[in-house]
């Protein structure tokens, strides 16, 4: 849980006056290590029997975290208070795995406890297997990653008790273990490739790419260039505060469901194009452009209010300044796309055009619209042989450690209770029933 002595009862209150009758309520205002403070306006109804209204939470805090934060401003991103930047440098995924979970860096000995414990995990129960048979070949994985993760709870029946703190970590660790494990087999039954069995003597990245890309009939070497690339995409999609899916999974958290049914929701929300699925339609997107002559046309497109069409891969919630994702993602491109020798790729070179064009345009410099995590990482992960409908599968792999330690977070938290927003409502009021040949 959040440590109560990040919340700190400032003395400041802010005091909300109602302009007819003069009444005013007090509220506290909390502020925490860093960033914005918040007024706790908790007592608010019960005092004015009026609701706040704040469709898709702008200006809402829904909780307290001490996990991950972000200056939008600043365009800075930290995990348990560690820039994104220097962990994509220094770190690996499963130490950064670890420090979400657990809150600090590793020693030796426990990081190496906790990969022996992730690895031995990595394999699933034989008979989900089965589950893959009953899709059609040509399903999105991102339907059989919301199946088949709904369907572990019917598996590991004894990591389901979200009152027992032990459960709950080996159900996170079981999780985070075989989520790459699902993901290639997604990836397996839709090219109709026999499925691949994790390898203990590979890291994570590598055992990943080994059960994408080995088959039976000869020896898979994992490129160490892939791999790296692999781990780094990891740990720059492994949290990002309570962003739509982490908050799904935190609101279903909250009605006490067990956490595979908590994580398949998260999926289920990540999957949308405005969302995690915005890296699979950054890819399409450029696909459609074709070449640099058409990047205009699209612009201009993105910003016209009577045509739906936006730029995915610009724009964030938070970031009003470059997402620092996108900055590390844009340095390793080039560096993936050099060591695989297709620096001249065509889509990399559509896709810089297309960032320099946007960034000069008034309308995307007035709305601070920046080239986001997913404008980049969809290049990266084609280069690597990924196919495009496995983008948001990888997106989910890596935001599985987010979403298991923010949704443990939530339930270790004494105080934390059902999510359930109110609404204003517009609809028809009280009338009395009238029998159709009445009507
Ligand atoms: C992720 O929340 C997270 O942290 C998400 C994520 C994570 O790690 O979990 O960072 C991952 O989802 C990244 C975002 C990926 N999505 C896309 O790339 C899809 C394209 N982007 C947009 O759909 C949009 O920018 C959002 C959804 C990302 C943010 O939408 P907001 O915060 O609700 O902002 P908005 O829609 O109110 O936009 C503000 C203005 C609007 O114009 P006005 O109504 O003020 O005139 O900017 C415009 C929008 O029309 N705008 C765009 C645009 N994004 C916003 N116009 C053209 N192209 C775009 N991409």
């Amino acid at each position: 849980m959040a440590s109560d002595k990040a919340t700190v009862d400032s003395a400041k209150s802010m005091t909300l006056t109602d302009g007819a009758s003069g009444e005013s309520i007090e509220m506290q205002v909390l502020q925490g290590t860093v960033g914005p403070e918040v007024v706790d306006i908790r007592k608010l109804y019960g005092q004015t029997g009026r609701f706040t209204y704040d469709p898709g939470f702008v200006s809402t805090a829904s909780c307290e975290s001490a996990i991950t934060y972000i200056d939008g401003d600043e365009g800075v991103l930290l995990y348990r208070g560690y820039p994104i930047d220097e962990l994509a440098e220094n770190s690996d995924f499963p130490e950064v795995c670890y420090l979400l979970l657990y809150g600090e860096l590793p020693l030796k000995a426990e990081k190496d406890k906790f990969v022996h414990n992730i690895t031995y995990h990595s394999m699933l129960h034989e008979q989900l297997q089965r589950f893959f048979q009953g899709f059609r070949r040509d399903a999105h994985p991102m339907a059989i990653m919301c199946g088949v993760v709904g369907a572990l709870s019917a598996f590991y029946h004894d990591s389901t008790d979200i009152n027992d703190e032990h459960q709950r970590m080996v159900a996170s660790h079981r999780l985070i273990a075989k989520m790459p494990t699902i993901a290639a087999m997604a990836y397996k039954y839709s090219i109709g490739q026999p499925f691949a069995y994790p390898r203990n003597d590979l890291t994570y990245a590598e055992d990943f790419l080994h059960m994408m890309f080995s088959v039976p009939a000869e020896e898979y070497k994992v490129s160490p260039t892939l791999a790296k690339a692999m781990d780094k995409i990891f740990i720059l999609h492994a949290d990002h505060e309570q962003n739509a899916s982490t908050s799904t999974v935190r609101l279903a958290g909250s009605s006490g469901a067990n956490p595979f049914a908590c994580i398949a929701a998260g999926i289920a929300c990540l999957w949308g194009p405005a969302h995690g699925g915005a890296n699979e339609a950054v890819l399409n997107m450029l696909e459609e452009i074709g070449s640099v002559d058409r990047i205009p046309e699209f612009v201009n497109k993105a910003k016209d209010k009577d045509d739906p069409f936006r730029l995915f891969g610009f724009g964030h919630r938070v970031y009003k300044n470059h997402d620092p994702r996108a900055t590390v993602l844009r340095k390793s491109c080039h560096e993936v796309l050099d060591e695989l020798g297709v620096r001249d790729e065509p889509l990399l070179e559509l896709a810089m055009e297309l960032e320099r064009i946007a960034l000069e345009d008034e309308y995307f410099v007035e709305k601070k619209l920046y080239p986001n995590v997913d404008f980049y990482s969809g290049i990266i992960l084609r280069a690597m042989g990924i196919p495009t409908s496995m983008f948001t599968v990888l997106f989910a792999l890596a935001r599985t450690t987010g979403w298991v330690a923010q949704w443990n977070e939530m339930i270790g938290d004494p105080t934390q209770k059902i999510g359930r927003p109110r609404q204003l409502y517009t609809g028809a009021t009280q009338r009395t029933y009238v029998p159709v040949d009445k009507r």
